[in-house]
Order: structure tokens, then C-alpha cells, then sequence
């Protein structure tokens, strides 16, 4: 038996741009994701002899065929017609669920990024993303992780330069949003305001990061805040202690904000570890 260890990374939305609804009943979207240094990690034993079992440390997550690392590894094994005989998967999570944090995109790109690994690479990384879009919209971009621009399903991605150095403040409140149903209401509102991919991809290639957090938007944020005024009171607390950016990742519901260094982040945390247990400090990786 031999046991496989990988690093599952976290993704923030720096935009998100919802373009319309595809025949699939899926959105095309247009995003610039960043990986962050927010992880959980994945273990995976290979050879048990045993039928094949997943672990999580976190309780209320699916430990079958339903959890993303699960139906990562039934990808990887039918497409490669490789038999393991049997695995056993072990997930310590970090990464908080219904965040916008693509968590459990991460431990499913982590699987695969292992697995091609230990058999010896037989997929090229943009061909192992491309095996991630069976799994999950957020999957392709996890396997890649570094900066890019991801469009369609989420499926085309290109990679963008790197994010300059900064630090980020994510808070996840308590309550989860429904992404589905955030998609079916985006479809029922015009959308006021969007994001200007075009000027973000020019940030970052100059590697101006007054630039890159003038452009940070996300067309759920206005969506959920609506509904969710908690928002309001997490912004206006990175606001007054001097963020250069914050909004809502993903489908939400967390919130991140962007600060010049640790000392900034450290200070709005502190803000706001009483009210919110699930505040975290991390880097571009
Ligand atoms: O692919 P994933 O499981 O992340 O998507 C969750 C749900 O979010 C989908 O079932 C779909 O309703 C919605 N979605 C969408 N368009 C996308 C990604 C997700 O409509 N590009």
C-alpha cells in the first residue's frame, strides 16, 4: 500500500461576470480566480485491498460517491482504466464549506493532481483540469490553481501573470447561500453593474495592485448582500480599517478583502474573530 499526500488550495473570485444561461441549463461565466494559502489536505492510500472509503474531518460532509474527491478518483480510475484495488481517501479540512471557496473543488483537484502523479503523469496538467470538468465548474481551475482567467462552464482557463503581493482577509459568516438558486436568480434581475475583465488582466499584467483591487467585483455580491445585510457590516469593518478592496467570493457567502501587509490583516481580524469564528489571513499562492 502506498499513501499519497497533497495540498488542496482555496480560490477567491477577484471578478465574476455571469454572461448568460448555455442550453446545459449551466451559466458562462467570465472570472479571474486567484489560489490562496487557505488548504486543507488530502491523503490518499492506495492498494488497501478493501472497498474504498472516505474520511473528512469536518461532520456534515458527504463521506461516499457524492463528495468532489470521491467522483475525482472514479474519473481518474475510468478514463485511465487503472485499477487501484481499492483506496481509502482522508480529507482534513481547512477550507469552509458553502463559502465560495471552491473547498470541495480543491480536494478533488488535489486527488487528481496525486493520482496522475503517482502513475507517472500520464496527463498533461490542462488535460487533468479538463478531466476536472466531469467533477465540478470550479475543479478545472483548482487542478491549475496560480491566476487565471476562467471562462465557460468554468472549463477555459488561460493563465494570467501573477497576483501582485498583497494579503487577504476572508470571513465566512454562518449562512450558506444555495448556488443553483443564485444562478436562477441572476437570471430573473438585470444586471446593473459588471466587472471590467478586460482592465483586471491589464492590472495584473503590469503588476499594479491599486489597479487589480479597483476592479475586484463579483455581480452575486450585490445579489446575496441584498438578502444578507450581515455583508454590509463585514465590508464596512475592512472599509474603516483601510482594505483597498472587498467583496464576495463566488456564490458566496464569504467576503474577503484585500490589505497592503500582515499588520493591516491582523488588525481586522481581531475586529472580527468575536462576532465570526471563521476569519482567515492568507496569501496569493
Ligand atoms: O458544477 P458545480 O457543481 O460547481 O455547480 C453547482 C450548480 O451551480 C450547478 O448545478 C448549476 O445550477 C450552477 N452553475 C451554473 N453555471 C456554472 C456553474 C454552476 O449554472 N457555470
Amino acid at each position: 500500500m502506498t499513501t499519497l499526500y497533497e495540498g488542496a488550495f482555496a480560490k477567491l473570485n477577484l471578478t465574476l461576470d455571469v454572461l448568460g444561461k448555455r442550453e446545459d441549463g449551466y451559466h458562462d461565466l467570465k472570472s479571474v480566480m486567484q489560489t490562496i494559502s487557505v488548504r486543507d489536505d488530502v491523503e490518499i492510500d492506495i492498494g488497501t485491498g478493501k472497498p474504498w472509503t472516505l474520511e473528512c474531518s469536518e461532520e456534515g460532509i458527504p463521506c461516499d460517491e457524492r463528495n468532489l474527491a470521491w467522483k475525482a478518483a472514479k474519473v481518474f480510475f475510468d478514463v485511465t482504466k487503472k485499477d487501484p484495488d481499492g483506496i481509502a481517501i482522508r480529507i482534513t479540512k481547512r477550507i469552509p464549506s458553502g463559502a465560495g471557496m471552491g473547498g470541495g473543488s480543491a480536494d478533488a483537484a488535489a486527488v487528481l493532481r496525486a493520482l496522475n502523479r503517482h502513475y507517472g503523469n500520464p496527463f498533461s496538467i490542462f488535460a487533468l483540469a479538463e478531466l476536472g470538468a466531469q467533477v465540478g465548474s470550479d475543479v478545472p481551475f483548482c487542478v491549475v490553481c496560480g491566476t487565471a482567467m476562467v471562462e465557460g462552464r468554468g472549463e477555459r482557463l488561460r493563465k494570467l501573470p501573477d497576483m501582485p503581493d498583497c494579503v487577504f482577509v476572508i470571513c465566512k459568516p454562518e449562512f450558506s447561500v444555495s448556488t443553483p438558486e443564485l444562478y436562477k436568480k441572476i437570471d430573473e434581475v438585470a444586471i446593473p453593474k459588471r466587472p471590467d475583465n478586460k482592465a483586471m488582466e491589464s492590472a495584473l499584467l503590469a503588476g499594479d495592485l491599486g489597479k487589480v483591487c479597483e476592479n475586484v467585483f463579483n455581480v452575486f455580491d450585490p445579489v446575496v448582500t441584498q438578502e444578507h445585510l450581515e455583508l454590509n457590516y463585514i465590508k464596512s469593518i475592512f472599509n474603516s480599517y483601510g482594505a483597498a478592496a472587498f467583496q464576495m467570493t463566488g456564490s458566496g457567502s464569504a467576503v474577503f478583502a484585500i490589505v497592503p501587509d500582515f499588520e493591516f490583516a491582523a488588525v481586522i481580524c481581531s475586529m472580527l474573530r468575536d462576532n465570526y469564528p471563521n476569519v482567515f489571513i492568507a496569501k496569493p499562492v
